[in-house]
Order: structure tokens, then sequence, then C-alpha cells
């Protein structure tokens, strides 16, 4: 399997990333790169509250679990997080900008953020390799570019030898990487994750921890996961916990969540 250094890669495309309609995006670094001030959101399905009055910061670089009971509302915070969907009060701040003052909001999540789903959302009738290209159509790279590139990642992930499988093909757990392989198609300055190891076996499991821990050592990637491993808490740097729709609580983890250090191999 060929090393793959992340770091170099993930640098270029940020300092590469060229066009103009993104507002005061493109070289300002934000110590925060989310906030959350009083949001809420009602489903106007069935009336729902799901979330009310989340105030939250999640600093770059920062490793973040979210925990709490099913149905307290954490995929719904994790979307609106991710620029997935729109609070129904409050605000959402992305690198210091309200997202209602983004212009191409779009094109900021395409190109700052991957978003790892619980069901993967894989294309079945793309190979792997084909689906890690899809967000790339919304870069600049060519199609051999996008091909090479969406190998490298492949084997980032320990999945070089499945390249050419469709998804009904490959176990949960190589779907399940897939999907994270395809989440930084876009060298994303914010990963976030919806129980990226709910579906998988202790092993599988494991192997995507340990992903994610060197994600956030070599690439000081911003991770934001919500779980219910104690094992996923642990290895964050803080867990946020959510209740009946707020922050319960925000703590920094008891485990052994660490800092980002440099050039970490993510596969060897
Ligand atoms: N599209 C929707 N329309 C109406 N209600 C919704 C919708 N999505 C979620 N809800 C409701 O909002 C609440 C919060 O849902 P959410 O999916 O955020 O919970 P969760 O904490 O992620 O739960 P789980 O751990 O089971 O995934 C739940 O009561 C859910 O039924
Ligand atoms: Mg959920």
């Amino acid at each position: 399997m060929s090393a793959v250094y992340i770091e170099a890669p993930m640098a270029a495309a940020r300092h590469s990333q060229g066009g103009n309609a993104v507002v005061n995006l493109q070289n300002v670094k934000h110590a925060e790169i989310l906030r959350a001030a009083g949001v809420s959101k009602v489903y106007p399905d069935g009336n729902v509250r799901a979330l009310s009055g989340v105030n939250l910061a999640i600093r770059r670089g920062e490793y973040l679990a979210i925990v709490g009971p099913s149905g307290s509302g954490k995929s719904t915070l994790l979307n609106l997080l991710g620029l997935l969907d729109e609070p129904s009060s409050g605000e959402i701040c992305f690198d210091g900008q309200p997202i209602t003052r983004l212009t191409q909001l779009d094109r900021v999540r395409a190109r700052k953020i991957g978003f790892v789903f619980q069901s993967f959302h894989l294309l079945p009738m793309l190979t792997a390799v084909e689906n890690v290209q899809v967000p790339m159509f919304e870069g600049d790279l060519g199609p051999k570019q996008r091909a090479a590139k969406a190998a490298q990642l492949l084997a980032a992930v320990g999945l070089e030898h499945r390249a050419h499988h469709l998804p009904l093909r490959l176990s949960v757990g190589e779907r399940q990487r897939v999907a994270i392989a395809r989440a930084l198609a876009n060298d994303p300055v914010l990963l976030l994750a919806d129980e990226p190891t709910g579906n998988l076996d202790s092993q599988s499991g494991a192997e995507i921890l340990e992903l994610f821990a060197r994600l956030h050592r070599s690439a000081g990637i911003t991770l934001v996961v919500i779980t219910h491993s104690a094992e996923v808490a642990a290895q964050a740097q803080r867990v946020i916990s959510v209740r009946d729709g707020r922050i319960e609580s925000d703590v920094p983890s008891a485990g052994r969540g660490e800092q980002a250090g440099s050039n970490e191999r993510l596969s060897s």
C-alpha cells in the first residue's frame, strides 16, 4: 500500500482555490470555524421542535464529539453545522460569516465541508473510485487529476484494492470508508460525520477511529462526530451532550484527544 501524506495536497488545494463569488472566505482564517447563536429548528412536518436556543462555537482544528439519546436533535444540529439545512431562528456562522450572507452557499459547502452520512449515500451504479470523484466536479480538476486523486484517497483509507467495486460488492465497513474518502475529496477544512461507526463491527470501527485520529493530527482538520460510542467520544477533545434539543453539557473529553501535529501518514 502506498503511503499518502495528506497535508501537502490539502494545503495546495486550499491555496489554489480561486473564484471570486465567495464572500471573504479565501484568505480569512478565523479561529472559530463554526458558530451557532441562539439556533432553533422546528420541522413543519408535525411541528417538531428539534432544537431550541443552541449556542455553540467550534474552533478551527478541534475534534468534537456530539452525544445524546435518540431523537435529541444531534443529526439536526449536524445538518445545520454542515450548511445542509437552515435554522428556523438564530444564526449559523461559518468561518466568521453568517451563512445568510454567503453567496453560493453550495460552493462553500462543496469545497470546504466534508459530510459522512450514517447511511453512506453512495451512488449504487458508480464504483468506489467513481463515487469518491463525485464532489470533485465542483472543483477545478480535470478527469485524469480527479481519477488520480480519488485513487489516492481510496489508498489513504486502505481501499485501493476495491477501487472498481460497486457499493453492493463492498462490506459495510468498506462502504463507510468510501464515504469518508468521498467526504475528503475536496480537501475540506471541516469534516462532519453522523455516527460513522454506528453500523460497523468493532474492528472496522477501530479502523475508522484510527483514520480520524490521523486525519486530525496530520491535516489539522476540524472534526465533528456524532456518536453513541464511548470510544469515539474518548478520542475527541471535547464532548457536547444534546438532550431535548438543547446542549446539556459541553466538556473536555476524558479521553486522549490530541492537538494537531504534522506530516503523519494516513496509511503505510
Ligand atoms: N425531517 C423531519 N421532519 C419532522 N421531524 C423530524 C425530521 N427530522 C427529524 N425530526 C424529528 O426531530 C427530532 C430530532 O431528530 P434528530 O434526527 O436530530 O435526532 P437524533 O438525535 O439524531 O436521533 P438519532 O440518535 O436517533 O439519530 C426527532 O424527534 C425527530 O423525529
Ligand atoms: Mg441522528
